[in-house]
């Protein structure tokens, strides 16, 4: 007899969906109860292989992002959970990555952001900080702090872009719901 999961699997939501375009809202009480659900997320996060996932995206529209942007196998990991991250500081220099989005599912797009961001964050024992962040981890912390303001990738795209993917994806929303 193996031991129960520690964690739950949280189901993802696919783009689109009205909690992945709201604001999402401050969190004003850290307890057990959230860093349950921020453990729960970053399983989730591991388990579909992805590098950043956002509490919206989980169907919870509040201000918390979970990261680890090392994506070498065997490499340790480096999980963060962030509560209420917010961008202090963008640089000047642009950078380019090919993103990929858990709500987008088969899509990359390459992507135009700052090269380097100052973010402060709350850890879920309720300490403050402030991290400089450059590369992969930048563009991971703005990918993310985006979906907490309601932003996806396709938002960063033309419209012609954009309603070419929505359409798939509420074809494949519908072809789900038939199965
Ligand atoms: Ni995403």
């Amino acid at each position: 007899m193996s031991n129960p999961p520690q964690e739950n699997k949280l189901r993802i939501i696919i783009a689109p969906d009205p909690v992945l375009k709201a604001v999402a809202q401050p969190i004003t009480t850290i307890d057990d109860k959230l860093r349950k659900f921020m453990d729960d997320m970053l399983s989730t996060m591991y388990e579909s292989r992805g590098v950043g996932l956002a509490a919206p995206q989980v169907g919870v529209s509040q201000r918390i992002i979970v990261i680890d942007p090392v994506r070498e196998d065997g490499a340790a990991p480096q999980p963060m959970q962030m509560i209420n991250p917010e961008i202090i500081w963008r640089s000047e220099e642009p950078n380019v990555f090919e993103e990929g989005c858990l709500s987008l599912p088969d899509f990359y797009a390459e992507i135009e952001r700052p090269a380097s961001v100052r973010v402060k964050y709350t850890d879920p024992q309720n300490q403050g900080h402030e991290l400089l962040a450059e590369g992969f981890l930048a563009t991971v912390l703005q990918h993310e702090i985006d979906h907490i303001n309601g932003i996806l990738i396709l938002d960063h795209l033309s419209k012609l872009r954009r309603d070419t993917a929505i359409r798939k994806f509420k074809k494949l929303k519908k072809e789900e719901e038939v199965l």
